[in-house]
């Protein structure tokens, strides 16, 4: 079986962490015992793009019990976890592409790798895999049948293709699932950015001035998870809206220029791009900290921040220091990639769980109405939405009403008033 992961003697280790993840995710542990018996996935074969972590490890074990045909490459460098990646080689017989670290040329190349197989269905975080095809491999992607994106970046670029008129299969937003943006968004992002950020540094947030820019799920998760923590937290965004509702959960509100004076500590989870820049790194204290949660490496604008500096050295793990011409320093955590896949090891077990329902669950259903389906992007049916929702409250022991009929009537109608 064609492979390539760093280092096939890690795969043990990789297997039991494996296996403590899949103690977190009864959804889809109950997804896989029913693919396991009806191998509804017979005949497709999946090519994913994925952070390479143990609760991806046990969404592939999903399919592949489904009947799938299964591939997976890294939707990041850095996010790899190699001793997962050696277990699904050895232990589970998946063939994976992905090196923790690994340069451009090789990201793309297992990119390539997967795509050599020709997967009927693609399952991307952030659209690398479906990008690369629709540049690359147009005949072969008029061939697929449909797609998965797992986040929100990957979600607008396709919107963007599909806008243009160049989307060459149906594609699935799994991250618009209500049980996927409004768990894993928030509270993954919330603890594992957070997560990232301590184990690169291990400063204290108590009475740390933290900006957090963009205040979408993700960027409300980890503002009220620093805010938990004691942190004094000011939020920047330029939606109005949102910006509003920031001001009334009772954070400070600020454009950036005053964010970059006053605080210790920046995150930005915006989705966009240069979001911090050379006016900002001017403007910034000694000893600033700045991470990403964003999905790409271009929030903060690290080129101008390596040209802007005199000298920058590695100060410990997943933090470099960047030396001003006036003495300041600046610090930057994992190279300004997701700070809480690369320095920590992304959202716990316990969101990915609904994550990788809706992916599983998305699969299935691609494999019977992909025919049907136009080439744009869809929402998760919402019958597939609250399924997830039920099954994740069923297995936390928790039982909620049902209306009454009188109740389901009252809703239904308008007569009745005061
Ligand atoms: N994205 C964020 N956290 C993740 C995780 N633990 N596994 C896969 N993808 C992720």
């Amino acid at each position: 079986m064609d492979h390539d992961v760093k280092d096939m003697g890690l795969a043990d280790e990789g297997r039991l962490r494996i296996e403590w993840a899949e103690r977190d995710m009864p959804v889809l542990r109950k997804i896989r015992e029913r693919f396991d018996r009806d191998k509804p996935l017979a005949g497709v074969k999946t090519g994913s793009c994925l952070h390479v972590t143990t609760e991806t490890a046990n969404l592939m074990i999903t399919l592949k019990a489904g009947g799938a045909e299964v591939i997976l490459c890294a939707s990041n460098p850095l996010s790899t976890q190699d001793d997962v990646a050696a277990a699904l080689v050895k232990h589970y017989e998946i063939p994976v592409f992905a090196i923790k670290g690994e340069d451009n040329e090789s990201y793309y190349s297992h990119i390539n790798a997967v795509l050599d197989a020709a997967p009927d269905v693609t399952m991307d975080d952030g659209a690398d895999l479906i990008s690369t095809l629709h540049s690359e491999r147009e005949e072969q992607a008029k061939k697929v049948w449909a797609g998965a994106e797992e986040t929100t970046t990957g979600v607008i670029r396709l919107e963007a293709m599909a806008e243009a008129g160049v989307l060459l299969f149906p594609v699935i937003a799994v991250n618009n699932a209500m049980t996927k943006h409004l768990f894993d968004n928030r509270f993954g992002t919330g603890q594992s950015t957070l997560d990232g950020i301590l184990r690169a540094t291990n400063v204290l947030l108590a009475g740390r001035k933290v900006s957090v820019f963009g205040y979408g799920m993700c960027g409300r998760g980890v503002a009220s998870r620093a805010r938990g923590m004691g942190a004094l937290v000011n939020v920047v965004e330029t939606d109005p809206l949102r910006a509003l509702e920031a001001v009334m959960e009772g954070f400070s509100v600020s454009g950036t220029m005053q964010a970059a004076q006053t605080s210790d500590l920046f995150i930005t989870v915006t989705g966009d791009i240069h979001v911090l820049r050379r006016e900002h790194f001017e403007a910034m204290k000694d000893g600033a900290i700045l991470a990403n949660s964003g999905h790409f490496n271009v929030e903060i604008d690290i080129p101008v921040l390596q040209e802007m500096a005199t000298g920058s050295r590695r100060v410990r793990e997943n933090v470099e220091e960047f030396l001003m011409p006036d003495g300041r320093k600046i610090y930057l955590l994992a190279e300004g990639r997701l700070v809480n896949l690369a320095a920590a090891e992304g959202h716990p077990a316990s969101v990915m769980d609904m994550s990788f329902a809706n992916q599983a669950l998305v699969v299935e259903y691609v494999k019977e109405a992909h025919s049907n389906l136009e080439n744009c992007v869809y929402d998760v049916p919402e019958s597939l939405d609250r399924e997830i929702a039920r099954l994740k409250l069923q297995s936390m022991g928790i039982e909620i009403d049902a209306l009454t009929a009188e109740q389901q009537e009252y809703l239904c109608s308008w007569e009745m008033g005061t």
